[in-house]
């Protein structure tokens, strides 16, 4: 039976069951390079500090130099005996280098070592997340640049109520996605704060340099109370928050995806490498991905209320309960990440032969304008050129309401009643009157920042590329 790092004050070892019930090693070693980044910067501060002697810092370098190998390798041996990631590196690092190795330890604990650990690790998730954000972002620029005067029926209650264009209704998702990335860019900062010297829960009596470490380590500043520092992982849980949110933006966007992919609208058609078959109806082809995305958003939910509940009822300070905040915190940095990457490429484009784009998300532009006509998408407009000629609002509404009427009877749109037929409901109105009836009038009227004018589209993308590049 091999002794555990603290096992001098104990008469008997746990049971077996007790043993994997309590490790944590088979899923927290992915920290093992923060944890061995950690412990060379408190290593190096402890010789700086005449803590330890020089020729202790120089034997746990090459120790863990050693161990890196090992672990890249594939040729370490994690043992569930030594529980988790930092006592599996430990106790290899003293099997190589003796005292040294048992020295390393001064003045730190696991406490602070593990919250080290995890925010050196999500530092790292969080930048490759707003990167990702960034590479989806220029995916959808770039089809919105497409269709930036491409119409679709812009819909509330999902009944069609006016044009924008499909351009227009990309840069809402491209809005969201900012908002995302700045709430990871925020994140970061409370992230990008350093527990170690905070050792159990209340110091340490070494005389500690921790400016010196959050320097090596690249932290931008100290943890000022060390009972906070070891205990709390709200900064976990804000990066929960934050992928929650992230994740119902792109929930939603994958339901409208399937919704425009479902034969009974037809806007849109996903390219095949996106999509499955049915192993019974042999005209299938499902939008799996967005579906998953939409299943997914639920699990990472879920992690946000694991951590939520995991901290709510702790005392301070470290409690083992704590072991709990990394599976749900991984899963969801590998969900979020997977998520983005599969969404960059599938709202992508490929280049063919000639040089033009070819989009993923091919668009059947017809369907999304004859359903603008079966709709009565540009009601509004006819009324807000009645007010223009004088009429009160209110007395607009209820002379388009009932042109509307007649257009349903007739099995028409708007558009297609005559003058005479439009006169009845008003005798405002003249010929002049169908500029604003169609389409692409209603789009190009709305010419304001924040518009669906094909002009406004292309300056807010504009702006959006601008940005990005910043
Ligand atoms: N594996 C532990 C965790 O993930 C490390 C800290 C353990 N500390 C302790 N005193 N048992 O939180």
């Amino acid at each position: 039976e091999p002794t555990k790092a603290w096992s001098g004050r104990f008469s008997e070892p746990v049971s077996d069951l007790v043993k994997r019930y309590t490790a944590s090693v088979f899923f927290d070693q992915r920290m093992w390079r923060q944890d061995i980044q950690g412990s060379l910067a408190h290593a190096a501060m402890l010789a700086k500090q005449g803590i330890i002697a020089q020729a202790d810092l120089d034997a746990i370098r090459t120790g863990m130099a050693q161990i890196t190998q090992e672990i890249e390798a594939g040729r370490f041996d994690w043992n569930l005996d030594d529980e988790d990631v930092h006592l599996n590196i430990e106790k290899r690092l003293t099997a190589l280098v003796g005292d040294a190795g048992k020295r390393l330890h001064t003045g730190r604990s696991r406490n602070d070592q593990v919250a080290t650990d995890i925010r050196l690790w999500l530092r790292d998730a969080i930048d490759t997340i707003i990167g990702l954000i960034r590479d989806f972002q220029r995916a959808l620029l770039d089809l919105a640049e497409h269709h930036a005067a491409t119409p679709l029926p812009g819909f509330t209650h999902l009944q069609v109520a006016q044009p924008v264009t499909f351009g227009h209704h990309l840069m809402a998702y491209f809005e969201m996605l900012r908002r995302d990335a700045e709430r990871f860019a925020d994140c970061r900062k409370r992230t990008n704060r350093l527990p170690l010297g905070s050792a159990a829960l209340a110091g340490t009596t070494f005389p500690i340099d921790r400016a010196f470490v959050a320097a090596e380590l690249g932290f931008d500043e100290v943890c000022q109370n060390s009972l906070d520092a070891v205990s709390d992982r709200d900064f976990a849980i804000e990066f929960c928050a934050a992928s929650s949110l992230l994740m119902t933006h792109l929930s939603r966007l994958s339901e409208e995806l399937i919704l425009w992919m479902s034969p009974r609208v037809g806007f849109i058609d996903l390219a095949d490498r996106f999509c499955t078959g049915s192993s019974i109806m042999p005209q299938k082809k499902n939008p799996d991905v967005p579906e998953l995305v939409r299943g997914k958003t639920g699990r990472v939910n879920g992690s946000l209320i694991a951590l939520l509940t995991l901290m709510k009822g702790q005392p301070l300070a470290y409690n083992k309960d704590n072991q709990e905040d990394k599976e749900p915190l991984f899963d969801t940095a590998d969900t979020v990440i997977d998520t983005l990457r599969i969404y960059a490429d599938m709202m992508g484009s490929t280049t063919a032969a000639d040089g033009t784009k070819v989009f993923n998300v091919r668009v059947k532009a017809e369907a999304m304008k004859s359903a603008l006509r079966q709709g009565y998408a540009t009601a509004t407009d006819l009324a807000d050129w009645l007010v223009k000629r004088g009429l009160p609002f209110r007395d607009a509404h209820e002379a388009v309401a009932r042109a509307v009427r007649l257009a349903e009877q007739k099995g028409c749109d708007v558009s297609d009643l005559t003058l005479d037929e439009l006169k009845s409901f008003s005798p405002l109105v003249d010929e002049s009157v169908f500029a604003v009836l169609t389409v692409e009038g209603s789009l190009s009227s709305r010419n304001h920042v924040g518009g669906t004018a094909p002009e406004q589209v292309r300056a807010a993308i504009a702006r959006a590329r601008a940005g990005l590049a910043g």
